[in-house]
């Protein structure tokens, strides 16, 4: 196992998106899909950072629209990790949407994204371990395992699913 790194050490804090009128839906607020692609790339550079080597999405849990951002928003995106395991990583984002007039912050979303780092021949290999130093850091530690838990459970799911299709 290599040498354990700090949330810190990797976080990515505030990456800024200036929403432009090309950023909306025919309903005027900002297309998900692109909120969603800005997150993948936060939590790549977030899990990159940590395992020093190419990693892939492997999966994103339930991911909810809290509140739409609008023309006028800027996009502040963080994004730092929760937990390591052998291979995968849980990386949360938040998202939070900033009227440069008004200086309204709305909550837009919150999601959580597994990273699983991989070699050149799209292997998993080990990633470091997480220390987790502040209360907050330490409740988010603690309860990515009992997501992971849980993820590990509807994979199985799915997997049993599949089986009885094919069979
Ligand atoms: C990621 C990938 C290499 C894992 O391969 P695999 O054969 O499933 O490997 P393993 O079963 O050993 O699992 C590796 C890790 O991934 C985790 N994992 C696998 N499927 C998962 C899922 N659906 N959700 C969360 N974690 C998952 C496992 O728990 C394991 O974690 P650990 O090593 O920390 O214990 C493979 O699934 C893959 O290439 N997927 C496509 C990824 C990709 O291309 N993403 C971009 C989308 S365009």
């Amino acid at each position: 196992m290599r040498k354990a790194k700090t949330v810190n050490e990797t976080a990515v804090t505030d990456h800024t998106y200036k929403i432009f009128p090309n950023d909306l839906n025919s309903y005027g607020t900002v297309f998900g899909g692109l909120i969603m692609s800005i997150l993948d790339r936060v939590a790549l550079v977030v899990a990159e950072r940590h395992a020093e080597a190419t990693c892939v999405t492997v999966s994103v849990d339930s991911m909810h629209f809290l509140a739409p951002a609008q023309e006028g928003d800027i996009l502040l995106v963080s994004g730092s990790m929760n937990r390591s395991w052998r291979s995968s990583m849980e990386i949360g984002l938040r998202v939070v949407a900033d009227h440069y007039k008004t200086r309204e912050k709305k909550h837009i979303l919150s999601a959580y994204f597994t990273f699983v780092a991989v070699d050149k021949d799209r292997k998993p290999i080990e990633v470091p371990e997480v220390t987790p130093e502040t209360p907050l850091q330490k409740r988010r530690f603690e309860e990515a395992g009992i997501r992971r838990e849980q993820r590990k459970k509807d994979a199985e799911e799915r997997r049993i699913r599949r089986q009885s299709k094919i069979s």
